[in-house]
């Protein structure tokens, strides 16, 4: 390890007395003395080398990236993972068909060879944390203020391309407290996981969009997959049949004892992005602007793909991933506005600003920080919904998103520096593209998409970014009046019509030997063009300089905060960076006179049940073994029942989904998949009263396991604590 710096010593270790204790997603190798001493007192009984050693094996080692923003655990000897079904969800669809459809029913491999590969799916293993602030600050001194938003990215990456080569290990160097510090995380990717079960969907996504991001939950949010290794016990590079299981240097046991309100609750993983430092300008725009357009935007697209997917087994399969993501966040950034307004969260954020404005007013370097703050916001604002309109309307019809991605295919075929090897490079990668555009392209839906977006987008965006010349004229001179839906009906279907994209033998042979004049004709390209272009010169430079003066803005802010609360825990954001949180299985009160209990049970899904519904269908044997009581040894004895979820005061946010949560003593218990609608302000603000982590009980994971999927060889791997 290298040396850590004194900031980040000063400020992630010290004492944890004005923070609440289930506040903070601690970074795992500088859990400090007093950290620790509260988890104990939380009724943590494990070692800090338990929790975290760089020379012993321990819990981090069984904690995995899964995919691109997942966590998963190791929970048996042959490299057995458990993580979200909404985590696996990708891959469930993707190994799916009409006639196997194991989204709609349910996948188990009774035997390693039933398992199903998952290309491109990887799974990764953190290494090694080194403090690298020293080194990126002295490259930082060589760049010009304005220039770090656009120059940091090469430089992080330069550190870690050089850091990883020869090392077979992959590099990331992470930006903490914007940019105040920097960390370099070494990880160990493995290329083979395959698919080992997943229930139906009806269990796996049960209530769907209702219910997400809400408790009480009765969703079994799991899916269960396998890491290989190569046949010589290296990380496997990709799938093959000789690759063996792999064999962790630590897996969880599973604690089927069950759970009490106040237990001792710890999670690890991913945690994505927090804002936690974001001010009351930042909030204002989000409330304002963004976060209603993106709101609406997606509403639409939403609606029109479910529409095609209720219709259709095959379609529901090919939108089945997509639609989820776009869905999931349609629900948290309306959520997350509603309780920004309702926790009146810009006003918390105007009073820290006071507070830092009184501590800063002998310290010249913070002079006029909110006004400069303010004045630059102020410059965006103006421009804020054309982004937002360009990349969540414009590039949410998939065949514009797609025609856009050919341009990098144009640029090198008409550069004249770029030789044939780049311009194979641009084929393979627009094919590789197309696949994936294919593989979810829904014309039905997309049409519908596209009218609508190229309406909404005339409609409210202001006047002077719309690409008037470059498109809207000619729409009025050939399809009808700007203001009409039909006209951009009209426009849409000419689109599917005549662009060679979605000609099979057109397509095939122009990206045999592409020709940029059959590309710049295409009515596809032209109009996907015609808004990216708009958007690059009009809007873009804004953007840009808005990013850049904000961040060094924020960079200031921050370097203020960490002097001004010297001597206080603060936790860094989340970054996509390994982290532990603590605190208790805890029932709470979401308004006055309601009482939430901690756990949930298999009879609320009875009286969720609606046969035949989209959301809220189940599968017939979970109802058999719901009316049998047939819950063997995982049966709640307090309730009688199964628990199909609990909820905790952890500090989590994206990307720990699938995350263990762990007892007292480091054994499984749940895995953490989702947050409560109360505290959907999260990522800005916590809130130490409502925050909740939805946690899928882990009995009931090995319930619909054992009980509904037979799947006894599952089972068997695990170490099952009994009491
Ligand atoms: N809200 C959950 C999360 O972000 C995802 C839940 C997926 N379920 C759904 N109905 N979209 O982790």
């Amino acid at each position: 390890m290298k040396k850590i710096s004194a900031l980040l010593i000063l400020s992630l270790s010290l004492s944890l007395n004005n923070v609440k204790a289930d506040e903070g997603m601690f970074l795992i190798h500088l859990i400090g003395e007093k950290t620790y001493a509260d988890m104990v007192k939380r009724g943590l009984k494990l070692s800090k080398d338990q929790l975290y050693s760089i020379n012993k094996n321990s819990i981090k080692d069984a904690i995995v990236l899964f995919g691109g923003g997942c966590t998963a655990e190791l929970v048996s000897k042959e490299g057995l993972l458990f993580t979200n079904h909404h985590c696996g969800y990708d891959n469930i669809a993707s190994s799916s068909s009409v006639s196997h459809n194991y989204l709609r029913d349910g996948f188990w491999a009774k035997s390693k060879q039933e398992e199903i590969v998952c290309p491109g799916l990887s799974v990764q293993f953190l290494i090694k944390i080194e403090d690298v602030t020293e080194a990126v600050t002295a490259k930082l001194k060589l760049v010009a203020q304005n220039e770090i938003t656009t120059k940091l990215p090469a430089i992080l990456m330069e550190m870690s391309n050089k850091a990883s080569e020869g090392t077979g290990f992959e590099v990331r160097v992470s930006s903490f407290f914007k940019g105040n510090q920097f960390l370099q995380f070494t990880y160990q990717r493995y290329k083979d996981v395959r698919l080992v079960g997943a229930p139906p969907e009806s269990i796996g996504k049960f209530g769907g969009d209702t219910d997400n991001w809400e408790w009480p939950r009765h969703t079994g949010d799991f899916s269960i997959f396998r890491v290989y290794m190569d046949s010589t016990g290296k990380a496997s590079t990709e799938y093959k049949a000789s690759n063996l299981p792999y064999q962790p240097k630590h897996f969880l046991p599973v604690s089927i004892k069950g759970l009490n309100d106040g237990d001792y609750a710890m999670i690890y993983g991913y945690p994505g992005g927090t804002n936690r430092y974001e001010t009351s300008f930042g909030i204002k725009l989000k409330n304002d602007i963004d976060n209603p357009s993106l709101v609406k935007l997606r509403e639409a697209r939403l609606k029109f793909m479910l529409a095609e997917m209720v219709k259709d087994p095959a379609v529901k399969i090919k939108l089945a991933s997509s639609y989820a993501g776009i869905a999931n966040y349609w629900k948290f950034f309306d959520g997350e506005t509603k309780q920004l307004i309702k926790h009146n969260v810009i006003g918390l954020k105007q009073k820290e600003e006071a507070a830092f404005v009184i501590w800063a007013k002998d310290k010249p370097k913070y002079n006029n920080l909110f006004d400069s703050i303010k004045a630059n916001y102020d410059a965006w604002t103006p421009y804020a919904k054309s982004k937002v309109y360009f990349s969540e309307g414009i590039m949410g019809s998939p065949i514009l998103a797609f025609a856009s991605s050919l341009k990098t295919l144009e640029t090198a075929l008409t550069s004249t520096a770029n030789s044939q090897e780049a311009i194979n490079k641009a084929i393979v990668s627009t094919k590789s593209n197309y696949d994936r555009f294919i593989k979810g392209e829904n014309i039905a839906s997309d049409k519908n998409i596209l009218a609508h977006v190229l309406k909404a987008f005339v409609m409210e965006v202001e006047g002077y970014q719309i690409p008037f010349d470059d498109f809207y004229k000619r729409i009025k001179t050939n399809y009808g009046s700007i203001n009409e839906e039909l006209t951009y009906k009209r426009f849409s279907e000419a689109l599917f019509e005549n662009s060679f994209i979605l000609n099979e033998s057109k397509w095939n042979a122009f990206i045999a030997k592409p020709d940029t004049g059959i590309l710049k004709r295409d009515i596809a390209y032209i109009t996907a063009r015609a808004f990216a272009d708009n958007y690059n010169n009009k809007c873009k430079p804004k953007f840009d300089e808005f990013n850049a003066k904000n961040y060094g803005f924020q960079n200031l802010y921050l370097k203020g905060i960490l002097d001004m609360k010297k001597g206080s825990v603060l936790y860094p954001d989340a970054n996509q960076t390994m982290r532990v949180s603590f605190g208790n299985v805890k029932s709470y009160s979401p308004k006055d006179g309601v009482k939430y209990s901690e756990v949930c049970t298999l009879s609320g899904v009875m009286e969720k049940y609606v046969p035949g519904d989209y959301e809220f269908d189940a599968p017939a044997k979970l109802i058999e073994l719901i009316n049998a009581k047939d819950y063997g040894q995982y049966v709640d004895t307090k309730t009688n029942d199964i628990v199909v979820s609990f909820i905790t005061t952890n500090d989590i946010t994206g990307g720990n989904s699938g995350s263990p949560v762990l007892n007292s003593k480091g054994e499984l218990i749940g895995l953490a998949f989702d947050g409560n609608y109360e505290a959907l302000s999260h990522k800005i603000a916590f809130d130490g009263e409502l925050n909740r982590t939805i946690c899928l009980d882990v009995r009931y994971l090995l319930f619909i396991v054992d009980k509904l999927g037979g799947a006894k060889n599952i089972i068997d791997e695990l170490i099952l604590s009994k009491k």
